[in-house]
């Protein structure tokens, strides 16, 4: 089923998802249109079977649901939404059975907060359902929840056997500084959508429904800056990011980076998830704006107004065009040690290691406590191997980009295949 809405404004600035703004974009990442528009097992690379409906009501919200069923989650593949907030929990049900309900529970509230719909009436004297946040009608909003599980969920409840043969609890890099208050965790829900009373309304409704199963134990909200002046979104540091990408529209393509494929070394149950990466990555903006804007662009590799490739000249040109490093053994052109460059190398070496979807978000947490900037990357990634993730982690060890960076928190989760209908629910293949 295809997407048949035509592109708003806002798809412009969500980058990484708008067929029509992915078929311009990076030759060695495009994909063919009919392929693309049809997704694994016949269902829509948006997660189900439905076309999605656009338009906002009188409050704002968004009125189009994102399809909740299918075969993959959304919140993966699908556009990423101006909103975000990842929230990890550490469980506390007391054995296997509960550990069911508790998925189930998330799945409930999961397809009815992503599906929206008018809230239940509680006599006066009763407390009510529902915060209200949303009013009488909440509107769906573009909400996806995407649920991911940790290695430390694996120790327990007797599923060792079943994980993810490469999930592990992330270990510092080099230039960590992990807080462990902010990183890992046994259940990662990510929430994005248009607003952000919509993903705090969905995170309240999830922690009402989930109370004494599961217990917090980090979470960050933050956002997707719009297009300035148009195209990708810029980071914290001024910079388009999210520009090289695979092409979500192309099923091959996902197939081949991002989703877990049958008869592999993974366990079956896991066919159709995928391993997501979250790093928390603190900017030091003070020490970034002392820098002239020519090394910026040295650091990055890439054109800071334009968002362009190292050998163009003028503002204008196309973020689109590729960079080039086969005339460039030296890096005179794009220094060897530039961030886009040590993660995607082009060489026959890293080929295998060199591309990740990434769909992050940018945070602002100031002040810290000791009253000074806090804001930074809500870094986040999916593939196929979390190895990938791992050896292109290793190789930006020695970015230029260290100084201004410092990755404070995250961790490495399996996102669960998607929840295929109404009698499906989140890790029911892992579970019995
Ligand atoms: C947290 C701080 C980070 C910032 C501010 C940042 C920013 C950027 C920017 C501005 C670009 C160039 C434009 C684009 O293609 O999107 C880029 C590219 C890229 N980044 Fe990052 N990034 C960060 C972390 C990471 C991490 C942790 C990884 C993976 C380990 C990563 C992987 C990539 C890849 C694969 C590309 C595309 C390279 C290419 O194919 O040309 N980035 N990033």
């Amino acid at each position: 089923m295809t997407d048949e809405r035509p592109p708003t404004p806002e798809d412009r600035w969500r980058g990484g998802g708008c067929p029509a703004d992915l078929l311009a974009r990076r030759s060695f990442l495009r994909g063919t249109v009919a392929a693309g528009l049809v997704g694994a097992a016949g269902g829509s690379l948006l997660g189900g079977d439905e076309a999605l409906a656009d338009s906002a009501s009188g409050d704002g919200a968004r009125t189009s649901a994102i399809p909740f069923h299918g075969a993959h989650q959304a919140g993966i593949a699908t556009p990423p939404q101006p909103i975000g907030a990842f929230a990890s929990f550490d469980v506390t049900a007391s054995g296997r059975a509960e550990l069911t309900d508790l998925f189930r529970t998330l799945t409930r509230r999961a397809r009815s907060l992503t599906a929206g719909g008018t809230l239940p009436k509680a006599p006066p004297r009763a407390a009510p359902p529902d915060t209200g946040i949303l009013g009488p009608d909440a509107a769906p909003d573009d909400l996806t929840i995407t649920v991911a599980v940790g290695a430390t969920l694996f120790g327990r409840y007797g599923l060792a056997a079943r994980k993810p043969a490469q999930l592990v609890t992330m270990s510092p890099f080099a230039h960590d500084d992990l807080d462990p208050a902010l990183s890992h965790g046994d259940i990662l829900v990510q929430l994005c959508a248009e607003h952000r009373d919509t993903t705090v309304h969905a995170l309240l409704d999830i922690l009402a429904h989930t109370n004494g199963a599961m217990r917090q134990r980090w979470r960050i909200h933050c956002q997707r800056n719009p297009p300035r002046p148009d195209g990708i979104p810029r980071d914290w540091f001024g910079f388009k990011d999210g520009i090289s990408n695979p092409d979500t529209t192309n099923t091959a393509q996902l197939n081949q980076l991002v989703w877990t494929q049958p008869r592999t070394t993974e366990p079956v149950w896991a066919t159709g998830g995928t391993y997501q990466v979250v790093r928390i990555v603190h900017f030091d903006l003070e020490k970034w704006q002392e820098v002239p804007v020519a090394q910026q662009e040295r650091i990055f590799g890439r054109r800071k107004v334009s968002g362009a490739p190292m050998y163009a000249v003028s503002d204008n040109t196309s973020d689109d065009l590729d960079p080039i490093y086969t005339n460039d053994p030296q890096g005179l052109i794009t220094p060897l040690h530039s961030h886009v460059r040590l993660a995607n190398p082009q060489t026959p070496q890293t080929a295998s290691t060199s591309s990740i979807l990434r769909r992050s978000y940018d945070y602002d947490r100031s002040p810290d406590v000791h009253g000074g900037l806090d804001l930074g990357h809500a870094f986040c990634c999916f593939q196929r191997e979390l190895d990938t993730y791992i050896t292109m982690q290793n190789r930006l060890e020695d970015e230029m980009l260290v100084p201004y960076i410092s990755p404070r928190g995250g961790g490495y989760f399996f996102a669960l295949p998607g929840v295929r209908d109404d009698k499906d629910y989140y890790a029911r293949g892992l579970l019995t």
